[in-house]
Formats: structure tokens, sequence, C-alpha cells
């Protein structure tokens, strides 16, 4: 009997969301372009990710398992070798896999490299060669991480791949001297860039299977919970109340920016320094401004937030339920292997799912592989 309680409650409180299985999948205008081969430039998108709340596509080498840097880095010296050969010549870069990128969506870019041998590392340079085009009058930032060599001929690369890009004025180098200091030269690198104001801080609200997207304003109280989320996710027990409000306690205090406040569906606010309200009506206080949800309908949001108690979890990274940037992992094993529904990036459940693209089942992301 008590197991049967047990379950029943679980049920009851993992199904919070009465559309737990809606992935309203959050969009921003600022695109990250990387690639990395021994994880730093993965850390410093990890890094840019938490300030940014960015979309993000890896580039990967078509062929996997490649060692680039075996008998004295001969591959990868003869890699940039063909390619300042033949910069022109599209058979000198060596093949990627395919990526797909509606350039359209973004109006920033930040290309995130390694340097080889002073040039941009290859992969990236087959990506910008065939994409550099379609990113014409758009903002572009480069950063660039190396042991030591200076990165004059990456950022030169750059210009040559992507002759019509609107670049910010430094790029920004990350080398084995400085790379302690990453977190604070990329924070202030960001503050610099054309685009800055333009990349609010992003917040990403988990409720059951569901992640949508919030703008933050910025004053004392969100600056603290960014620096507390910058350490990890922050989960809260939340429930309705007034019929217009989805409430819980943030288990902290922040500092508090408190101002009569009409709210609207879809606003996030700090009530009494400790508790954190999402807006699915309208209601007359004193709060602190936290953010808004980006492009809900009232109706939308109160299916995603659902009726009574549920767990909340808030991040600065739209992955964190993976704590993967990239996706690896094949779909079909994970349908076999799981009786759970499975769906695409839309929240529709799919029964029969396709090579290159990316699924959600039991809040984790797969990759079918080609
Ligand atoms: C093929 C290859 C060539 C490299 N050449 C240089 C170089 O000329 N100067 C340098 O300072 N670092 C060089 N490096 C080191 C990388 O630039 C550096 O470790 C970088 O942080 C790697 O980024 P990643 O870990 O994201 O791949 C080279 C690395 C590889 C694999």
């Amino acid at each position: 009997m008590k197991q049967i309680l047990l379950f029943l409650l679980i049920v009851l409180f993992s199904s919070c969301s009465k559309e737990s299985d809606v992935l309203a999948e959050p969009t921003s205008r600022t695109l990250i372009v990387y690639y990395s081969y021994t994880g730093n430039v993965q850390a410093i998108v990890d890094e840019s990710l938490k300030l940014t709340g960015a979309d993000v596509v890896e580039i990967q080498p078509a062929e996997e398992g490649l060692k680039y840097e075996a008998d004295n880095y001969a591959l990868g010296s003869a890699l940039i070798g063909a390619i300042r050969a033949n910069p022109d010549d599209a058979g000198s870069y060596p093949e990627i896999k395919p990526v797909d990128i509606d350039f359209s969506q973004y109006d920033n870019i930040i290309v995130a490299t390694p340097l080889w041998w002073s040039n941009m590392a290859a992969p990236m340079q087959t990506f910008l060669f065939h994409n550099g085009g379609k990113m014409a009058g758009k903002n572009i930032a480069l950063v660039v991480s190396s042991a030591s060599s200076g990165i004059s001929s990456v950022v030169d690369d750059a210009h040559r791949l992507i002759p019509d890009g609107n670049f910010s004025d430094e790029a920004l180098w990350i080398n084995n001297s400085n790379r302690n200091n990453m977190p604070s030269l990329l924070g202030n690198w960001i503050k610099t860039l054309n685009f800055s104001d333009t990349m609010a801080q992003k917040l990403f609200i988990t409720i059951g299977n569901a992640t949508i997207a919030a703008t933050m304003v910025d004053n004392v109280a969100t600056q603290a919970l960014i620096a507390a989320l910058k350490e990890s996710p922050i989960s809260y027990e939340a429930s309705d109340y007034g019929d217009f409000e989805k409430v819980g306690p943030l288990g902290r205090s922040l500092p508090t920016a408190n101002e009569q406040t009409t709210t609207q569906a879809g606003d996030i606010v700090l009530y009494n320094g400790n508790q954190i309200v999402i807006f699915y009506g309208s209601n007359s206080w004193s709060y602190t401004r936290i953010g808004k949800i980006d492009d809900i309908s009232q109706e939308k949001l109160k299916s995603v937030l659902g009726d009574g108690n549920c767990t909340i979890t808030l991040s600065l990274s739209k992955d964190f339920s993976t704590g993967v940037q990239k996706v690896h992992g094949d779909a079909n094993n994970a349908m076999k292997s799981s009786r759970s529904p499975m769906y695409d990036l839309q929240g529709h459940e799919i029964t029969a799912p396709t090579n290159g693209q990316v699924y959600i089942q039991d809040g984790r992301k797969w990759l079918i592989q080609e």
C-alpha cells in the first residue's frame, strides 16, 4: 500500500505540466559556431553560453578519430599546408559533417576556433569556406584558442573567408598563460562586442519536458541570480496562487529592487526577496523584475506550467538537462531501449526518426547518426 501511495505521489508531482511533452525550443539571434579538437574551445563555448544564451553549432570533421597531432603533427600540418597552397580551391579543405543553419535567423555570429600552425584550424576553415558568404552583413566576433602563438593570421583567415562580415574590433585570444582567467576575459570581451547590447541575458525555465526561454532585465537581483546560476541550475517547488501565478521559494534571498508593478502573463518577478513568481495572469504589487518569457501566448504558457504543484528548474543554458551542447547517440537505439515517447524539437511525437535529426526522449537529446 505504501508503495502504491509513493507511486501515486511521484506521478502527481512529476506530471505537474499538463503539456510535459511540449518542448518550446528557445531561439536567439546570436549563433556560436565552434570547432574544438582537445576541448579548450569547448570550454570557451560552455562559458560563453552562460553569458549569451546563444544557439550553438559544433563543426565536426567528416572522418572521426583522426589524430592531428600524431607524427609530430603531420596531419594537422598537411591540412593547413594544403589550404595555404590553394585557398580558393574547395578541394584544399578537409570534409566536415553536414551542418544545416538558417542564417536568416541570426544577426550575430561568434566564431570560436583553435589555432593550428598560426592559421585557423582546418575544419573551421572548411565551414567558413562554404558558409562565409552567407554571413555577409552579419556581426562577426572571433575567439581563438592557441597554446602560445599570436592570432593575427587566424584573424586574416576569418576576413578572407567571411569577406563581407561586420567584424567586431578585437578578436579574443585565449592561450595557455591566460586560460585560467578565461571566464572574466570572455565576460569583458563580450561587453565590447558591437552587438553586446542585443545579447540580453537569457534564462531557461524547465518544467517537466518543456523548456522555455525568458529574457532577463539587468538589476541587482538578476545579477545575483546569474552569479548563482553560473554555479549550477536551481530547482524549486512551485504552486499556484490566486489563479494568476505560479510561485515558489528559490531557496535563497536575492537583493531587491522593488517597485509597484502590474504584471502580465509571461512576467517573472522576485517576491519578498526569495520567491520566484511566473505570471500567467495579472496582479499589482511591489515586486523586483526578473524578466519576461519570450514569445509565448497565455494559453500556451498556462499549459506548459500546468495545474498544481510542480518542479521548476532555472538555468543559464538550455541544455542543462544533458549537460552537453553537442548531442551524441543513436536515436534508434534510444527508442528501442526505452518505452518513453520521442519528440522532435517542435514537440511533435515521432515514431520514425530521420538521419541527422535531433530528438528529445526522457528529457535527453539524441542525434540519430547518419
Ligand atoms: C594540428 C595542431 C597545430 C597546432 N599548432 C599550434 C601553433 O602553431 N601554435 C600554438 O600556440 N598552438 C598550436 N596548437 C595548439 C592549439 O592551438 C591549442 O591547444 C588550442 O587551445 C586547442 O584548442 P582545442 O582544445 O579546442 O582543440 C596546435 C594544435 C594542433 C592540434
